[in-house]
């Protein structure tokens, strides 16, 4: 999508679509004489309503030069944020779905985002809106996508917030569509492919794969144990981003769990539950989609991503609980719930990417069912051994629309994790209580001492309801947050 600005007026605007953003009813009104107050009209009827997230399509003949004009309601005064926008930006896309062409927006200078902002937040909402996980249905339904973005009002900075936005967003969708991936197709193998397709698209990224034989003689018996039942093997993937004007002293490293399927293992998940857990690969899609954005941006920062890919299938080959596993930092992790495997990957991958050198770590992954209770699909949970770094983390989630909460990580919890047996146990034994900081607990022990941040997006991976731009289904959450956090880091 070509991004283009105007400073003609809207009711002069050559576009196939003219979009007005309607912050309660009197900015509306400014069009409204051109229109023989039409707009007024439909408002006094309620027919056209200004909350967030309505719309209104108008055909009309030769009134103004457009020949549509959608009416989105962001609602008013203070609620008016990025949010708002993103939506009305999904809203207008796909009520003008099937016009393609030129879609006009008309920015709004009275409004309490600036220009650039809302030109950001309503490419967005416009690119996420495009989604379409019709991909595997055999009969395609036809799309015209609009081409062309036309911001009236706008200027350079914002037709720059804009495409950056529309990078990112793609790749947001890059990721949900690894999410809804089957996993007869999206194995730990076609991860790696995945990632060995971003290496050759993008410069400056390079690609390392350790097949399962590698993993075993190499110790990270994590991620060998819990890909061990698999006919489809696990891999641990490895994509490094190494600008040439990085920003010194500082590698971001970003490991995301990529369980491809996960039956529980011998502690079988029930029928009505299993179906989704195609889905526990959405942190490693997360991290695969922002490592490709953040190169294609050409952040001046050197990030590292590591994805450990795995099936957690049931077989002969299958970890048992009461088995210990040496992990890769060479500790050793006693099994009491091969449901908890997750940990058990993010723990190996955890130990690679500081041995790769990086100094500031964050993981992302569908951890447990327990964030789900807490927060829901509104908030992802954060932990971190490193409060600047924790708070860093949410301020980025903020911004990009990506929201975490702070959840605590504090030392009297530590007992929890100890085995009789070996150094660790990976779930507690017996007790429900606090299971969801049991967790990050255990991933804590193998995170070394400089900043780490652990994203539980359990709750946040699909949605089961739409909502603003989302519709149900996969959300790519954690690529915007990561993308806005290393945009951050590197001053750019
Ligand atoms: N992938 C699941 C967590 C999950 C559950 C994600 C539901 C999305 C929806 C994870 O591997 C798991 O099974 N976690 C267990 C942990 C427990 C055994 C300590 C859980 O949450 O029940
Ligand atoms: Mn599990
Ligand atoms: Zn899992």
């Amino acid at each position: 999508m070509e991004i283009l600005q105007s400073a003609v007026l809207p009711a002069q605007v050559d576009a196939d679509l003219l979009v007005l953003l309607a912050a309660g009813p009197t900015p509306v009104l400014e069009l409204d004489s051109a229109l023989g107050g039409r707009l007024g009209r439909l408002i006094g009827s309620e027919e056209l309503k200004t909350d967030r997230g309505q719309s209104l399509l108008l055909h009309l003949a030769g009134e103004i030069t457009a020949p549509r004009l959608i009416v989105v309601g962001i609602g008013a005064g203070v609620d008016v944020d990025a949010e708002a926008l993103r939506t009305a930006g999904a809203e207008a896309a796909r009520a003008g779905a099937g016009v393609g062409g030129t879609i006009a927006f008309a920015l709004d200078p009275s409004l309490p985002l600036g220009l650039a902002d809302q030109a950001a937040a309503l490419a967005e909402g416009i690119v996420l809106a495009t989604f379409d996980s019709a991909r595997w249905k055999s009969r395609k339904q036809e799309s015209r996508p609009f081409t062309r973005l036309l911001l009236l009002g706008g200027n350079d900075a914002a037709v720059a917030a804009a495409g950056r936005s529309t990078t990112i967003a793609g790749w947001v969708n890059t990721a949900r569509l690894l999410v809804a991936a089957p996993p007869n197709e999206f194995t730990p193998a076609a991860v790696a492919d995945e990632a060995r397709g971003i290496a050759e698209r993008l410069a400056d990224v390079s690609v390392a794969v350790l097949e399962p034989d590698e993993l075993a003689a190499q110790g990270f018996g994590g991620i060998a144990a819990v890909g061990g039942a698999a006919a489809n093997g696990p891999r641990l993937v490895t994509l490094h981003y190494r600008p040439q004007a990085a920003k010194t002293g500082i590698r971001l490293g970003l490991v995301g769990k990529a369980v491809t399927f996960d039956s529980g293992g011998y502690f079988l998940k029930p029928s009505a539950s299993i179906g989704v857990e195609k889905a526990d690969m959405a942190g490693g899609a997360a991290v695969l989609a922002a490592l490709g954005a953040i190169a294609e941006l050409r952040l001046p920062l050197e990030v590292i991503a590591v994805i450990p890919a795995a099936e957690n299938a049931l077989g002969a080959g299958a970890y048992r609980p009461g088995d210990i596993l040496t992990m890769a930092s060479g500790r050793t992790v006693e099994i009491s719930n091969p449901d908890a495997e997750g940990r058990l990957l993010l723990a190996d991958a955890l130990t690679h990417v500081q041995r790769l050198g990086a100094t500031h770590l964050v993981d992302v992954a569908t951890l447990t069912g327990a964030v789900i209770q807490a927060l829901g699909d509104y908030y992802a949970g954060v932990f971190a051994n490193d409060d600047s770094w924790r708070d860093a983390i949410i301020a980025a989630g903020e911004t990009s629309g990506d929201r975490a909460w702070p959840l605590p990580l504090d030392p009297r919890y530590r007992s929890m994790v100890e085995s009789q047996l070996a150094d660790l146990r990976n779930s507690p034994a017996g007790s429900t209580r606090a299971v969801l900081l049991y967790s990050a607990y255990f991933i804590r022990e193998f995170a070394g001492d400089g900043p780490w941040a652990h994203i539980d997006i359990a709750g946040m991976r699909l949605l089961t309801e739409a909502r603003g731009y989302y519709r149900p289904g996969p959300t790519g959450y954690g690529v915007r947050l990561l993308v806005e956090l290393a945009t951050r880091l590197s001053g750019a």
